[in-house]
């Protein structure tokens, strides 16, 4: 059965996702002279139906510096569209089961970046179009962010509270909603970050107004792995309470679920998503809130960050940023999910 990188956060069991998080740091440890020709004449296509930064980049340069090669495929704007069968539109998309199974033909993985807009901003529509790709493909199938998850960014964010923190287990994570200008940016960092870091043990606060709860089936799964682990979780719509005594503050915007559109074709109640952002526009993170923190605590984002409104400047540029540490582990991340998708035998 082809292994995919669709949802870990989610269907890995704990004890596999930290012998995965060891592996990555090792692999990092270990880069780029020893890692090189780990994926020697290996393809991977990448599909952004999005915009990237760091994802485009890193895997591309990790891609390059382990021996292979990438191809970076516009769906929007460069081949068919790759759509499901009550989307097609006639010489314009290919079924994605198609395109699937002609990529898997040349070479050896796919991977989608896929949120929001091209899925109509149906919740959970995107990841069913990243799960359509894995059904028809013989290669892996890599998420690179859909709606619900974003895996190849917490396993980077895991790596650098590792880094950061040594052993997480008892280490206490704050996740905070702040406010932003824009509300497009889907659940997926912090629901894919959640599970990740009550994987690995850590006490977890979750810190928002009310209307930006994260996916109950999110939530419950967390449970279940903190009751695995020995993790905690609790959630509180104070800011100020969830980042104090934390040892990191992850704090980020995400959109509001509850003004979703639930069948395809109907509108995101765009008014009502604003009204409720401008209600909360005072959850930004200061150097105020931070003092709220563990002394030597840090600060983390998976960027872009929306500077004086999710966050203010001197913190990204303080000393308790880790921001950029993180971005560098975006790299090293997907290095090792490369391996272990293609070559395991190297991340041993
Ligand atoms: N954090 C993250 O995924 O960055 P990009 O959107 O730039 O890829």
């Amino acid at each position: 059965m082809t292994c995919h990188w669709l949802a870990p956060d989610l269907t890995m069991s704990a004890q596999d996702y930290r012998t995965l998080l060891d592996a990555a740091l090792s692999f990092k440890s270990r880069y780029p002279l020893h890692t090189e020709g780990t994926l020697r004449n290996r393809t991977i296509y990448f599909l952004f139906y999005n915009p990237s930064l760091r994802t485009r980049s890193s895997f591309q340069t990790g891609l390059m510096r382990l021996g292979g090669n990438a191809i970076v495929l516009d769906p929007l704007n460069g081949i068919y569209t790759p759509a499901l069968a009550d989307a097609e539109i006639p010489y314009a998309t290919e079924r994605v089961a198609d395109v699937a199974r002609v990529l898997s033909s040349y070479g050896d993985a796919i991977a989608v970046r896929m949120y929001g807009a091209p899925a109509g901003w149906v919740y959970g529509a995107a990841h069913r179009h990243l799960e359509a790709f894995a059904q028809a493909s013989r290669v892996p199938v890599i998420n690179m962010e859909c709606d619900r998850f974003h895996p190849c960014q917490a396993l980077a964010d895991a790596m650098t509270l590792r880094e950061q923190l040594g052993e997480l287990a008892g280490r206490r994570l704050c996740i905070a909603w702040t406010y932003s200008g824009s509300w497009h940016k889907p659940v997926a960092v912090p629901q894919s970050l959640l599970l990740a870091a009550v994987k690995s043990g850590m006490d977890v606060t979750l810190a928002h107004p009310e209307p930006f709860a994260l996916d109950p089936q999110v939530m419950q799964a967390a449970a279940a792995f903190a009751d695995d682990t020995g993790a905690r979780i609790r959630v509180t719509h104070d800011l100020r309470d969830g980042v104090t005594h934390a040892h990191a503050v992850y704090a980020k915007s995400w959109c509001g679920l509850g003004h979703l559109p639930t069948r395809h074709g109907d509108p995101v109640d765009e008014v009502a998503m604003r009204n409720t952002f401008e209600q909360h526009r005072d959850w930004c993170v200061d150097a105020d809130i931070m003092g709220l923190a563990t002394s030597g605590a840090g600060y983390l984002h998976c960027l872009p960050v929306d500077r004086g409104q999710e966050v203010t400047d001197d913190v990204v540029e303080g000393v308790s940023s880790w921001v950029f540490r993180q971005a560098a582990n975006r790299l090293h991340a997907q290095n090792a999910v490369m391996a272990h998708l293609l070559n395991p035998g190297a991340l041993s």
